[in-house]
């Protein structure tokens, strides 16, 4: 079942986001844009290259990757298509840009082979592939040939220049930098505002992968957040003039990676009070974030640890009773909460399979939703009734 989605909130936030990204955490790299390393950068060769029909367009599902991505995945469908809608242009008037469709700005992310150097692009690759399959799992100019090797394994692989998805953090660093930062003027010019939640958006996208091959939701959920976090966290420290919108927005995100790190102690942990939005202060959730991501994509997830994370953010209802904090920020705090219970829910079949905390949940997304009329006091009712529910589920086993 695909994963819930929030509407996007209407409003604008600001934020600094681009190409320094790709130098942060050395992990961050969808394609080669690095002036410096064009003449060593391995070529991307386009889709054409993985679609013969012995290849990746075959008929058994182990070989079908291409026909998923080409007619069902909104990866080629929608990114480039977007770049020519009425919104687009709109979005484009407002930031002087002539041709979305021809601008790095809006390619890096919709059309990312437009942002490749000419001698790194094979000819035949098209930019209307949109975020093809290079863009994931990274130019293929080093280990088309070899790939296909009876005797190779996946870590040579990865050591020929293949991006090593498998690995959670590694997946989690590839989708996010498309998937939550955008630049504060791109931002409110009337982009859309981006959430990253990796493990509802890997369930939504068709997969053209065996399903043995996949951890568990929740701790695919956990990694998401924790990257997400750290991306914030440095666009935040980037930003010229205070930005509250982004501000609550990471600083809601903090407060859910903290408390769901507090679920099993042995985890790495940070003062609840860290988030500030001066550098020193960011600078620390931003290395607490990335090393909490690694860890988490590393240890065995077991199902005791998802109803571990499950108890403890359920039981934050009192939370949104304080007064201090403002509505703002307790609507960017409901708003990740509501998914990761979500995916917590779906990771444990009990309780997915309840009827009763499924309507809780429902109309704790309704009262998340209600953004700029965000009730704290109402979302805290809702959030001990859905409490109450997980109790007796995890309970009753
Ligand atoms: C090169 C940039 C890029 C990368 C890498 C990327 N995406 Fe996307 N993705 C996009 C763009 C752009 C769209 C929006 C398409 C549109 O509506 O125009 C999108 C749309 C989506 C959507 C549908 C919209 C939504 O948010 O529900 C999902 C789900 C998704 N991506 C999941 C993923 C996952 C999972 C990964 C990593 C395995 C990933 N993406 C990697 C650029 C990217
Ligand atoms: C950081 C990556 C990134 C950049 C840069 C970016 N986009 Fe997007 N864009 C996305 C993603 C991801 C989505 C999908 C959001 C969703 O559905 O959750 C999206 C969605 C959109 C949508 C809404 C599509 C729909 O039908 O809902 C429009 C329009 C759009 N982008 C236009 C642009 C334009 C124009 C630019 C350049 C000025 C641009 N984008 C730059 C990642 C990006
Ligand atoms: C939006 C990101 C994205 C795009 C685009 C994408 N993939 Fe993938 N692909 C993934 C992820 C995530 C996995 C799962 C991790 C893994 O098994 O490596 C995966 C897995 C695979 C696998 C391993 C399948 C298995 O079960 O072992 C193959 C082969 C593959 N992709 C080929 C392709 C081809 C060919 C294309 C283009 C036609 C493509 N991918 C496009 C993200 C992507």
């Amino acid at each position: 079942m695909p994963g819930k989605h929030l509407t996007q909130p209407r409003d604008v936030c600001a934020c600094v986001w681009c190409l320094a990204v790709f130098g942060f955490a050395g992990a961050i790299r969808v394609w080669a844009s690095d002036a410096d390393s064009k003449s060593q950068s391995p070529k991307f060769l386009g889709s054409g290259s993985c679609s013969s029909s012995s290849c990746h367009a075959g008929a058994e599902t182990n070989r079908n990757q291409y026909l998923v991505w080409s007619t069902r995945d909104f990866h080629h469908l929608r990114p480039y298509a977007t770049l020519e809608t009425a919104r687009s242009e709109r979005i484009a008037e407002v930031l002087r840009i002539d041709n979305p469709v021809q601008n790095q700005r809006c390619t890096v992310c919709h059309a990312p082979f437009h942002t490749v150097p000419a001698g790194q692009l094979r000819q035949e690759a098209r930019i209307s592939e949109g975020v093809s399959c290079e863009s994931c799992h990274g130019p293929a100019g080093n280990w088309l040939r070899p790939h296909t090797r009876p005797d190779w394994s996946h870590e040579d692989r990865v050591h020929a220049g293949m991006r090593d998805l498998r690995n959670l953090y590694v997946r989690a660093n590839a989708c996010v930098a498309c998937h939550q930062n955008v630049d504060s003027d791109v931002q409110q010019a009337g982009h859309p505002e981006l959430i990253f939640e990796l493990d509802g958006q890997a369930v939504s996208q068709p997969r053209h992968w065996r399903r043995s091959m996949d951890k568990p939701g929740p701790q695919i959920w956990l990694v998401g957040q924790a990257v997400a976090l750290r991306e914030m966290s440095w666009q935040l420290a980037r930003e010229k003039s205070p930005n509250l919108k982004l501000e609550a927005r990471a600083a809601g995100l903090f407060w859910l990676v903290q408390a769901a790190g507090n679920a099993e102690g042995k985890w790495p942990q940070i003062e609840p009070n860290a988030f500030a939005p001066s550098a020193d202060q960011l600078e620390k959730v931003h290395r607490w974030s990335d090393q909490f991501a690694k860890q988490m994509s590393e240890i065995r997830w077991s199902e005791e640890l998802t109803r571990k994370c499950l108890a403890s953010l359920a039981d934050t209802g009192e939370a949104f009773g304080d007064t201090r904090i403002c509505t703002q920020l307790h609507a960017r705090r409901a708003e990740r909460l509501v998914l990761a219970l979500d995916r917590l829910v779906m990771g444990l079949g009990n309780a997915a399979a309840d009827p009763a905390l499924s309507r809780a949940l429902d109309r704790l997304f309704d009262a998340a939703q209600a953004l700029p009329d965000f009730d704290p006091n109402q979302f805290a009712d809702n959030l001990k009734e859905f409490h109450t529910g997980v109790s007796r589920i995890l309970d009753s086993r």
